[in-house]
């Protein structure tokens, strides 16, 4: 592609002239004859180049020329001036013009000049074009730093998170173990305790007085044994013997368990097997102990009667149970706690029943939730999965 030059000029003859000798050259020629005009070619045009006059009316050329390298900084400009005028060239160089050329010229030093500029331009536009790149560069690097950095500071994140979560389960184990270790080092002396204080109360049959501190002495030994035994099941421990156990069959025995107690409180028992799911891989006795606390605590809320229920289904992935009883209900606010150990609202509850049920059910991978309705009744549903 030529390149476009406009020249600027008030005298026809030497747009003329020019033209002739540019258009010769191979370039694309543009020309006007008022500054003015010349500015709205190089606005629509872009050329490479305006040869403008110094002298002219209505626009200056000098105005022309600071206008066009402020507003139009790709297109060069060589200034044609009178003879004699060095001092305004010296100006014109200052205000942005790439060179000068002096009237009246001759056509080779024209072609010259211009050419030279031009190379020039092609030159700086390159450079300046290499600038910018390099900037867009470093603009990236730059990106791609804050990017690193992000992602860096997620993953370190990421594994203190992982980390704090290694040291709980690390802190719980071995709580867990401390605690079992500690328990049964205590159940010992507290068999001595419970022996001593028998045959002390056998000798204080006589007196009544005494002989009831006794009594409260073997009945605190017992709670503290309780709460002891209550603490060694919750404590984590290998399973110990996997086998086929049959849900309903658990179930039904847990309810044998309990036969007295719910005729003694006169509780109606509604057992609904839906379906006899089958026999799952699992230790009977910690099976056993999910219905078994789960129906002490519906037992313990319906002293004086009410209906306990008991529901059993299963699809192809998993058993669902559900232990129900029309007790006092959990206040709401107590929701949130009810599964942790040592949680309880009763004197002499260990707060242990739901903690062992929750670590069971998840030993196998099940799941619990609840309904409750204050004063109304709570039901507790079980998922434990088939396989
Ligand atoms: N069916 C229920 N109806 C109303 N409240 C319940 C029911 N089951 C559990 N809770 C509430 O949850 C608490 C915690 O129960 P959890 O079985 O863990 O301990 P606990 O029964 O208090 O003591 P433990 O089971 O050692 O005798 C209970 O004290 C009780 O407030
Ligand atoms: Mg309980």
């Amino acid at each position: 592609m030529p390149e476009k030059i406009l020249v600027v000029d008030d005298e026809r003859i030497i747009l003329e002239l020019t033209s002739m000798i540019l258009k010769s050259k191979g370039y694309e020629v543009l020309t006007a004859e008022n500054a003015e005009k010349g500015l709205e070619i190089v606005a629509q045009d872009a050329p490479a180049a305006v040869l403008l006059d110094y002298m002219m009316p209505v626009m200056d050329g000098l105005t022309a020329l600071k206008r066009i390298r402020k507003e139009f900084p790709c297109t060069y400009v060589i200034m044609f001036t009178g003879k004699g005028s060095e001092e305004i060239a010296v100006e014109l160089m200052k205000a942005g013009a790439s060179d000068y050329i002096l009237k009246p010229f001759n056509n080779q030093d024209l072609v010259e000049r211009l050419e030279n500029v031009l190379r020039i331009r092609r030159i700086e536009l390159h450079n300046k074009e290499l600038r910018e790149e390099r900037e867009r560069l470093l603009q990236e690097i730059e990106e791609w730093n804050l990017e690193l950095e992000r992602r860096v500071e997620e993953k370190t994140r990421a594994l203190e998170k992982a980390h704090a979560e290694i040291l709980q389960g690390e802190k719980l184990a071995a709580l867990g173990h401390l605690s079992a270790g500690m328990a049964h080092e205590i159940r010992n002396p507290l068999n001595s305790i419970s022996l001593f204080g028998q045959i002390l109360k056998s000798g204080l049959a006589e007196d009544q007085e005494k002989s009831s501190y006794a009594d409260k002495i073997l009945n605190e030994v017992d709670r503290i044994d309780n709460i002891l035994i209550q603490l060694l099941a919750a404590s984590k421990r290998p399973r110990y013997e996997l086998e086929l156990v049959s849900v309903a069959e658990v179930l039904d025995r847990v309810l044998e368990s309990f036969g007295e107690q719910i005729v003694a409180q006169k509780v109606e028992l509604e057992k609904v097997f839906e379906t006899v799911p089958p026999p799952i891989l699992s230790d009977a006795t910690e099976i056993e102990q999910i219905f078994t606390n789960l129906v002490m605590n519906a037992l313990y809320e319906m002293q004086h009667g009410g209906k306990l229920g008991i529901q059993l289904s299963h699809d192809d992935r998993k058993i669902n149970i559900a232990i129900s009883d029309t007790g006092g209900g959990i206040p709401r606010e107590n929701l949130s706690q009810i599964f942790d150990p040592f949680f309880t609202t009763k004197s002499k509850g260990t707060g242990f029943g739901l903690s062992v049920v929750l670590r069971i059910v998840k030993t196998y991978r099940g799941r619990i939730s609840l309904d409750s309705i204050e004063g109304e009744g709570t039901i507790f549903r079980v998922e434990l999965p088939l396989g």
